[in-house]
């Protein structure tokens, strides 16, 4: 999908579709709609009239003019929803819906007016950012092991701005969005590739690829490497895997920065496939559990992100990455692991394994000293319990600033989070092992999401930290009441986030 912004009317650009749009409740429409409108001898206003066409957001209608009234094919109308409520997210919604309506249609070409910059009354540029991401987003599939791939995509979108003046900052604001959107999508992508494929190597393979075709650089930590680092933890979960884990670091390093200028460290778990070990999960648990490596996903995304923008900020991506199987290497329940930080750890479910390979990384995360370290994680089922499927992320965060630029990035990026709190009770808890430190998990199941969060802080040491944990957004299963930008599975959770957060913080 390409993008190119150009100064003019849409009604005499020639594409497969024009894309124009309506508000709720309005009767008379304006602008490039307006146009649209008087140049089809006002049939837009005569649906409206009849109750034909809505400006529901993300409702699309498609009108076929007759031959000569403009030089497009289609025009797709497509709803914003009411003036009242509009912001970026219904930029991305309208857009997404739109883009997703012309490739079922064949279009292979299509134009677009800026949702948003002119009676929306967004600024152009973070309205033209939030089209791009609808756009990509709206387009992806997840088809990548379909024989017949689909061949109906969208080659070129064209945007249409009449007012000259904007069109700096809908150029800028179009290339960040590009950036943030195909970087989500290649998340999708990891996510969405069966466990057969996409094990700790296959990972390592991808992100060394990356680093081959941008300026981030590689290093890669192997089972040899952990053990020398002592990373009793993670090599516990590890051990009972036929595939080797991997410590993946990609480093995006400015040149024009500091030498000493702290880095921002990003953790994600990357487990390729977690069948809950000898605390087995059930047939239906493990079946979106090639999802488990969603974090991992979204700061290999993020990394991307950050490099093709080439933001002015040093950022160290962590991926520990490994699976949790069963075998007579596995680990079991009340084995004793010691992490790197030497903290001993009593396993009570071989199940909660996340948290044990984030251990030793925070660990070591502390060696980089970060300015901030941010973890991402599909931790625990209770998240989802306590927020639902594909509605926010749980934030656990003691750092009140960092608190408000996650906020204002997950505002902005539309990836919302909600704070969790992080009480002392909760590392009590964790710590109430009669044979060794820690334990891995209570016996109970009440406040899961919040006991997890504790077990991480007793190896983050002194650093800035946040723990987001995504299970509850990182797959969406198909049939769920929420509209996501795209189909069902992999939603490429964390990539905008982060992205955002550092942007905000040059
Ligand atoms: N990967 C799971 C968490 C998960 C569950 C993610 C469902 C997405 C959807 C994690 O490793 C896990 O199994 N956690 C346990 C922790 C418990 C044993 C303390 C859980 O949530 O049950
Ligand atoms: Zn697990
Ligand atoms: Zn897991």
């Amino acid at each position: 999908m390409k993008f190119s912004v150009q100064q003019g009317n849409i009604t005499t650009v020639s594409a497969d579709a024009i894309i124009v749009n309506l508000f709720d409740e309005v009767v008379k429409p304006s602008g490039a709609t307006g146009a649209v409108d008087v140049a089809l001898n006002s049939q837009i206003s005569d649906l409206i009239s009849s109750g034909d066409v809505s400006g529901k957001l993300g409702k699309t209608t498609v009108l076929y003019p007759a031959s000569g009234a403009i030089a497009a094919k289609r025009v797709i109308i497509v709803g914003l929803g009411s003036a009242l409520d509009f912001d970026l997210q219904a930029i991305r919604r309208a857009t997404a819906a739109s883009v997703a309506r012309a490739r079922e249609l064949g279009c292979k070409t299509v134009a677009s007016i800026v949702h948003g910059a002119g009676i929306g009354n967004l600024d152009a540029q973070s309205a033209a950012e939030a089209l791009a991401e609808g756009a990509l987003l709206g387009e992806y599939q997840a088809d990548l092991h379909k024989s017949a791939r689909r061949s109906n995509n969208i080659e070129a979108v064209e945007i249409v701005e009449f007012d000259s003046q904007k069109l700096a900052a809908i150029d800028a604001g179009i290339a960040a969005g590009v950036a943030q959107g195909v970087a989500t999508n290649k998340t999708r992508d990891l996510v969405n590739q069966p466990p057969n494929i996409c094990t700790p190597s296959y990972l390592a393979a991808q992100a060394q690829a990356l680093a081959d075709n941008s300026n981030l650089s590689l290093e890669i930590l192997d089972a040899a490497d952990l053990e020398a680092e002592k990373m009793g933890a993670f090599l516990g979960v590890t051990q009972g895997s036929a595939e080797p884990p991997k410590l993946i670091i990609l480093r995006h390093t400015p040149e024009n920065v500091d030498t000493d200028a702290k880095p921002i460290v990003l953790v994600g778990k990357g487990i390729t496939f977690d069948t809950g070990g000898y605390t087995m999960k059930t047939g239906a648990g493990m079946l979106t559990m090639k999802s488990d490596m969603g974090g991992a996903a979204a700061v290999f995304g993020a990394m991307q992100a950050i490099d093709a923008l080439a933001l002015n900020i040093p950022v160290i991506g962590l991926i520990p990455t490994c699976e949790n199987m069963i075998s007579g290497h596995s680990y079991r329940p009340s084995d004793v692991l010691t992490a790197a930080n030497g903290k001993t750890i009593e396993i009570i479910s071989t199940d909660a394994e996340g948290r044990l390979i984030l251990a030793d990384t925070l660990v070591y995360a502390q060696r980089l000293k970060p300015k901030v370290v941010i973890d991402l994680a599909t931790l625990t089922g209770a998240a989802m319990v306590a927020l639902g499927q594909g509605q926010a992320a749980a934030l656990f965060t003691a750092d009140k600033q960092t608190l408000q630029n996650l906020n204002d990035a997950a505002e902005e990026s539309g990836e919302r989070i909600w704070h969790m709190p992080l009480y002392p009770e909760y590392s009590d808890y964790m710590r109430r092992s009669p044979v060794a430190d820690l334990r891995n998990s209570p016996n109970d199941r009440y406040g899961g999401v919040g006991t997890s969060a504790a077990f991480l802080k007793e190896f983050v040491g002194d650093m800035t930290w946040a723990h987001i944990d995504i299970a509850s957004v990182a797959w969406l299963p198909s049939g769920k009441a929420v509209k996501p930008l795209g189909p069902s599975g992999a939603t490429g959770y964390g990539v905008r986030l982060l992205t955002k957060y550092i942007r905000n913080l040059i």
